[in-house]
Parts: C-alpha cells; sequence; structure tokens
C-alpha cells in the first residue's frame, strides 16, 4: 500500500510527546497542523531547525496552524535536546510538543521513513518529512527532503499561506508567488462566475493561442 500521501486522511493515532499522550485528531481540531519528522536528537541540522520553526511560532499560530515535531528517541532524550536547540536559537521557546517514537512506528504509518538511512543498529530514520494537514484531517501537502537538507521555514510558511487562500477562494499561487502578489483564478471558474466571485475585477493574460485560462486577481 502506498503511504500517506495528498487526499489522505491522516491516521488518528495516539502518540507520546513532550506534552503527554497526544490523539492526533484531537490534537488537530478545527485547526491546520504541520507535522514535521527529524533523523535524530542532538544532531546539527535537526537543532537548527527546530530552532528556527520556534522561532516562526508566532507566524503559524496567526494562522490557525500548529507545529507538532517528531523525532526517533525518547521524551527524555527530546526534553534535554530542547535545551540545546532554545541555546542556538537565541530567544526562541520550543512550546510545541515533539512526539517520541522510538519503535519508528509513528514515522512508518505517516510516511516519515528515510529510504536510503538506517542507525548504526540497521533501525529505520526518519527523512525530514514534512505534512500540512487541514482542518478536515487530510494530507493538503507533503514536503520530502534528505537528511543532508534542511528545509526552509519561509517556504513553509509561504505554502501556508498558498493553501489556506486556496481554500477560501478559487484560487491558487503561481510559480515564486510570495504573499501580497496576484494568484490566479483557478480553471474551474467560468468567466461569468469570476465576476462575480471576484468583484475587485480580474485581468486575463493575452497568450498567443487566445485561450483565455491566465487570470490574476488579488484576494
Ligand atoms: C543532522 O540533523 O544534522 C543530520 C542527521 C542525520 C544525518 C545527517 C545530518
Amino acid at each position: 500500500m502506498p503511504g500517506l500521501t495528498i487526499g489522505d486522511t491522516i491516521p488518528n493515532l495516539e502518540v507520546d510527546s513532550t506534552h503527554g499522550k497526544i490523539k492526533l485528531h484531537d490534537f488537530i481540531g478545527d485547526s491546520w497542523i504541520i507535522i514535521f519528522s527529524h533523523p535524530g536528537d542532538f544532531t546539527p541540522v535537526c537543532t537548527t531547525e527546530l530552532g528556527k520553526i520556534a522561532a516562526y511560532a508566532e507566524e503559524f499560530v496567526k494562522r490557525g496552524v500548529k507545529l507538532l515535531g517528531l523525532s526517533c528517541d525518547d521524551v527524555q532524550s527530546h526534553n534535554e535536546w530542547i535545551k540545546d536547540i532554545e541555546a542556538y536559537t537565541p530567544g526562541c521557546k520550543v512550546k510545541y510538543p515533539i512526539i517520541a517514537d522510538p519503535k519508528t512506528e509513528v514515522i512508518k504509518q505517516l510516511n516519515m521513513v528515510d529510504p536510503d538511512e538506517k542507525d548504526s543498529s540497521g533501525n529505520l530514520v526518519p527523512s525530514r518529512a514534512l505534512h500540512i494537514v487541514g482542518p478536515d484531517k487530510k494530507v493538503k501537502l507533503s514536503f520530502l527532503y534528505p537528511a543532508s537538507t534542511g528545509r526552509n521555514i519561509d517556504e513553509v510558511l509561504r505554502v501556508v499561506e498558498s493553501l489556506q487562500k486556496a481554500a477560501k477562494h478559487k484560487v491558487a499561487t503561481p510559480a515564486n508567488w510570495k504573499p501580497g502578489e496576484p494568484v490566479v483564478i483557478s480553471p474551474s471558474v467560468s468567466n461569468e462566475q469570476a465576476k462575480e466571485m471576484f468583484p475587485q475585477g480580474y485581468t486575463t493574460v493575452d497568450l498567443p493561442s487566445k485561450k483565455d485560462y491566465l487570470r490574476f486577481t488579488n484576494v
């Protein structure tokens, strides 16, 4: 069976974390969540990533997004590691829970296993996976990075904004889009519907095909 991917409902697992036991669907509630995995505690790239995510936490809260980390060590190890994370990124507080998955059960169910890496005992290790899950408990977007490449938290925030705009209006965001820039109107919206849905107006790009599918608006 293929692993958890876009459009799937995240399994309602009960997991151990630095904030105690968490049932994933209860944790999501009516929010969006970002669940992100890390190859291991006390590793250099992960230490920078968790600190950076903590530093951006307010930006995620403002957008109704909860954060949930995961690493395959136990809670005691996570709590020790948090001291390093906070020391490395001054001013950051790791207020979000970090799942403990020492038996690598959660990473298998959430499609977060690194296919190329094993630890020194031959056990599975997580990749740098990240799922953004909507209030309907479905996966909206996933990143899958190898251990060698730390994630860009500006990009995580950017895609959250894109997903939330697309969920609210029938729009999509074009290449290299940044928050505040025009968006494109979804192809499923006719020109008649677009006039009603976007009273602020929209512009249609004149293309050689003369097809009027590339329409920009501001929402
Ligand atoms: C790191 O977080 O720095 C890391 C973890 C596993 C392999 C390589 C790098």
